[in-house]
């Protein structure tokens, strides 16, 4: 049974690409820090780094229990080291020399509440641990977990450039959950191997702010324009079909910290140098007029190595663009004002 399971997850590891045959005794050294490491989304993801082999450093932070979750996932048996670190005292020794820094700080939305309803509690968390950001590993590439995704990137933003060390292709709203809901809906829609589905989604990460573009979906199945709706606004309130589930006990934390680790994964295979490595993120962008927008981002050495454009969109995917700016700017705007009000 256990070599069953353990052969199941292999091959579901290889269909995914996720960590593909990419590391090697010869793989360079990285540090990966999860701030926010003993909560709902950091624990599960503390584990999926643990097994990326990659990461030859794990460092966790959070204000309590981290030793805990270090003692508890370093007796796996792969590469990285783990150190668990915990209180604001020990935060510029979890972050010093990180290559890749995770954030999944703060707290989660409760039924009826939406994302942005966690600005008042997540801003402050987010930009205080982005000082410390810019202090101890300002050349680190981070990922942006925190809700709203939509603010709190812009508010990193800000503090980066406050503190003199804002390199806009370094930082990312991690928007691959609504990439793996849209490649789930869909497969299951259209009958399709999951594994073999791509679907890119592009604008923000709340509500209409998320547009799926199903017209570039591969392969391409033949769905009506109610199937295309329906699939459109399931994967817009896939947060929200979670939180309504747990009923008061959180949001998505699995399928999150899943889509954290994928998109961490990308980040340290371009910084190694692999080729063509092309995630959807939420990036400082000349796509639209909005200065912050998630689309194909190819990563690389630098981080963002290439932002690509659109693509040609159905009309009902231009409508919904059109819709979802007004709530995109005025999201990105409360963040930078947040952040700019020292
Ligand atoms: C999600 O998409 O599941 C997360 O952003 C959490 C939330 O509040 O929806």
């Amino acid at each position: 049974m256990r070599s069953q399971i353990l052969r199941s997850v292999q091959s579901v590891a290889r269909k995914s690409n996720y960590t593909r045959n990419y590391a090697s005794a010869a793989s360079p050294e990285r540090k990966v820090t999860i701030l926010g490491a003993a909560g709902g989304i950091g624990q599960s993801l503390s584990m999926l780094m643990k097994l990326n082999p990659l990461v030859s450093t794990l460092s966790l932070y959070d204000l309590a229990g981290t030793p805990g979750v270090a003692a508890d996932v370093s007796h796996i048996n792969t590469r990285a080291q783990v150190f668990g670190y915990a209180e604001d005292k020990e935060l510029g020794k979890a972050l010093e020399g990180s290559d890749v820094v995770i954030i999944p700080a703060g707290v989660p939305r409760k039924p009826g509440m939406t994302r942005d309803d966690l600005f008042k509690i997540n801003a402050g968390i987010v930009k205080n641990l982005c000082k410390s950001v810019a202090k101890y590993c300002p050349n680190a590439l981070v990922n942006m977990i925190s809700n709203p995704v939509n603010s709190t990137v812009p508010i990193a933003s800000e503090v980066f450039k406050n503190a003199g060390t804002y390199d806009p292709k370094r930082l990312f709203g991690v928007t691959t959950l609504d990439v793996v809901r849209a490649k789930t809906f869909y497969a299951t829609k259209a009958g399709l191997p999951v594994e073999e589905v791509n679907v890119p989604v592009v604008g923000g990460h709340a509500g209409i702010t998320i547009l799926p573009l199903f017209s570039q979906a591969h392969p391409q199945a033949n769905l009506s324009n109610a199937d295309i709706q329906y699939l459109t606004k399931r994967t817009q309130d896939g947060g929200t079909e979670v939180v309504e589930a747990k009923a008061g006990k959180g949001s998505a934390t699995l399928s999150m910290a899943y889509a954290g680790a994928i998109f961490a994964d990308a980040c340290l295979k371009g910084l190694n140098g692999v080729p063509d490595v092309v995630e959807c993120s939420y990036v400082a962008s000349t796509v639209t007029d909005l200065p912050f927008f998630a689309s194909k981002v190819r990563l690389g050495k630098n981080g963002v190595e290439e932002i690509y454009g659109l693509g040609t969109l159905s009309q009902y995917e231009q409508e919904s663009l059109e819709k979802l700016k007004a709530e995109l700017k005025s999201s990105i705007d409360k963040g930078i004002e947040f952040a700019s009000n020292e």
